[in-house]
């Protein structure tokens, strides 16, 4: 289990987070890497996984896409190959990530994670993202700098950097430290040896995001049906003028719409959207059936959960008060209120077993639950 230390939460939410770049030196004591470089290659080859390889030879910058089918082939000069969302992939990645749990699961994207040789890095950058990168086997230094006016360079056209930024931070990070860099500062990692790197990246969605994704939430359940009224039209001189009063009561009527339980669940069905979507292979689906589920939580078997798979939901539901409600991946999951503290116990831990005392609270929709859950391949009996 990965515990991130030396660092007061709440103080560093309050000074830091979106606000100040930090290092947190041995934020994890004693770090042990998640993987290695070879788990990093062999997922570059997939072709579900997201990967690059950034590449410097002679001052020329090469990007190059995955699937690789020989790594190698692109490793030339300094470079550094990419992974993204290997928390999906691989269980102590996923652990990893829970180590920064303190922000909420509706804003975390993805772990990505990069392996590079002496020398190497992507250049100086801007991040939309808020990122924590920590420092895997080897060393790196790290150039974080305050956000401003910087002149925007493409060496390569899926590259792009910045030039000209003046550190407030640099320094070497050893294994086990930690970096906080918030979204929008110039930043330049450059390895020292050949270094692994683990990137907790944090989302934050745009109005254009929210509103597209409203959009089709709207049609998606036919709602926001509601048209324009204008019993008391305002005479005009010119047919063609748009009167103001208009332009108000269009804002009003989207403002009425921002007001109701639907938008609520749209919030929640959109925040369960971040990051990657996790693809499921076909022998990850299984079809248990209930009485077998109900058995197996009965025997104490741990269920695991799928690394990726975050569960979210509202503090304050406004409809559907009789269930409570959760959304993974964009999907809308319920249980009866009875079975929420039961519920979230499932959905927190990233192994549940049913406790003796649990028994009694273990109803027949909870159990149908875990039945749909394991058949989804969100969770797996052991
Ligand atoms: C890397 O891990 O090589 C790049 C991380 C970053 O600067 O965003
Ligand atoms: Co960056």
């Amino acid at each position: 289990m990965y515990l991130l230390d030396n660092i007061d939460k709440q103080q560093f939410i309050r000074q830091y987070w979106q606000k100040k770049p930090l290092v947190i030196k041995q934020g994890f004591d004693n770090f042990i890497d998640p993987l290695d470089e070879n788990d990093l290659a062999g997922l570059s080859q997939e072709p579900t996984v997201d990967s690059r390889i950034v590449s410097l030879t002679a001052n020329a910058w090469q990007v190059s896409h995955g699937p690789f089918e020989d790594v190698n082939a692109y490793c030339l000069g300094a470079w550094s190959l990419l992974v993204q969302s290997v928390d999906h992939f691989i269980p102590e990645a996923d652990e990893l990530m829970r180590a920064f749990d303190f922000i909420p699961h509706w804003r975390m994207d993805d772990l990505m994670v990069s392996f590079s040789n002496k020398d190497a890095g992507v250049g100086p950058h801007l991040d939309q993202y808020d990122v924590f990168i920590i420092q895997g086997k080897g060393s790196r230094r790290w150039q974080v700098g305050l956000p401003g006016d910087f002149d925007k360079i493409n060496p390569h056209k899926d590259l792009a950097q910045i030039s000209g930024f003046e550190p407030v931070i640099d320094q070497v990070l050893q294994p086990g430290d930690v970096i906080y860099i918030p979204a929008n500062h110039p930043h330049n990692g450059v390895a020292l040896e050949e270094c692994l790197n683990y990137s907790v990246g944090f989302r934050a969605p745009s109005q254009q995001e929210m509103l597209s994704s409203l959009a089709d939430f709207a049609i998606d359940n036919n709602l926001f049906n509601e048209r324009y009224t204008d019993k008391e039209l305002a005479p005009r001189e010119f047919s063609g003028e748009i009167k103001q009063q208009e332009v108000v009561r269009f804002k009003q009527m989207l403002k009425q719409l921002l007001e109701t339980d639907q938008f609520s669940n749209w919030t929640a069905q959109f925040l369960s959207q971040g990051g990657e979507k996790h693809e499921f292979e076909d022998q990850d689906i299984q079809n248990l059936s209930h009485q077998e589920i109900d058995d197996k939580l009965k025997a104490g078997i741990p269920f695991i959960r799928c690394p990726g798979i975050k569960a979210v939901f509202l503090e304050h539901p406004l409809y559907n008060i009789d269930n409570f409600m959760f959304y993974i991946q964009g999907e809308a999951f319920s249980v009866p209120c009875k079975d929420k503290e039961l519920t979230l116990k499932f959905l927190h831990q990233p192994i549940f077993i049913l406790e003796n005392n649990q028994l009694d609270h273990c109803s027949v929709f909870f159990t149908e639950l875990v039945t749909t859950m394991a058949n989804l391949g969100y969770w797996y009996p052991e």
